[in-house]
């Protein structure tokens, strides 16, 4: 078959790799910005440019349930406490598993809200 001019011959073993689908800059604008905003407001994500668990039937079966954790986790967290950067130098992403984590552990400074300073 032919897929977007390539020709594809039988049995060959097509794979999307979601790290490009979101880094995409016609799909995603300042693709490499952390801006999680993007998502607020705007319309569902599209399931076709959106992939974070797969897709199509081996999509992830733990989707539903790891969003809604999401959801609780960290509004709970930002509601009870600050997270601000340490002058520590930016660090580069790496891969483990299916998601990216920072380099070195992101290391943060973690703050009670409405704790005493001093
Ligand atoms: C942010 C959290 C998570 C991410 C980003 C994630 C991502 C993924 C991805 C990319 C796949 C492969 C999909 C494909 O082959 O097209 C997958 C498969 C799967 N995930 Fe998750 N996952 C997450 C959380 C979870 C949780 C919480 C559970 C279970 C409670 C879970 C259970 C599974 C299972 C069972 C599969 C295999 C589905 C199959 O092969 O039919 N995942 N996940």
């Amino acid at each position: 078959m032919e897929l977007a001019g390539h020709l594809v011959g039988a049995g060959t073993l097509v794979v999307v790799a979601p790290l490009l689908v979101h880094r995409h800059p016609e799909l995603y604008s300042s693709p490499a910005a952390f801006v999680p905003e993007r998502f607020i407001g705007g319309s569902v994500p599209n399931p076709a440019t959106w992939i974070p668990f797969g897709g199509g039937t081996r999509r992830c079966l733990g989707a539903e349930l790891a969003l809604a954790e999401l959801e609780i986790v960290l509004s709970e967290l930002v509601a009870a406490f600050t997270l601000e950067p340490t002058d520590a130098r930016g660090e580069r992403a790496r891969l483990a598993g299916t998601v990216l984590v920072p380099a070195r552990g992101a290391t943060a400074v973690l703050s009670r809200r409405g704790a005493a300073i001093g």
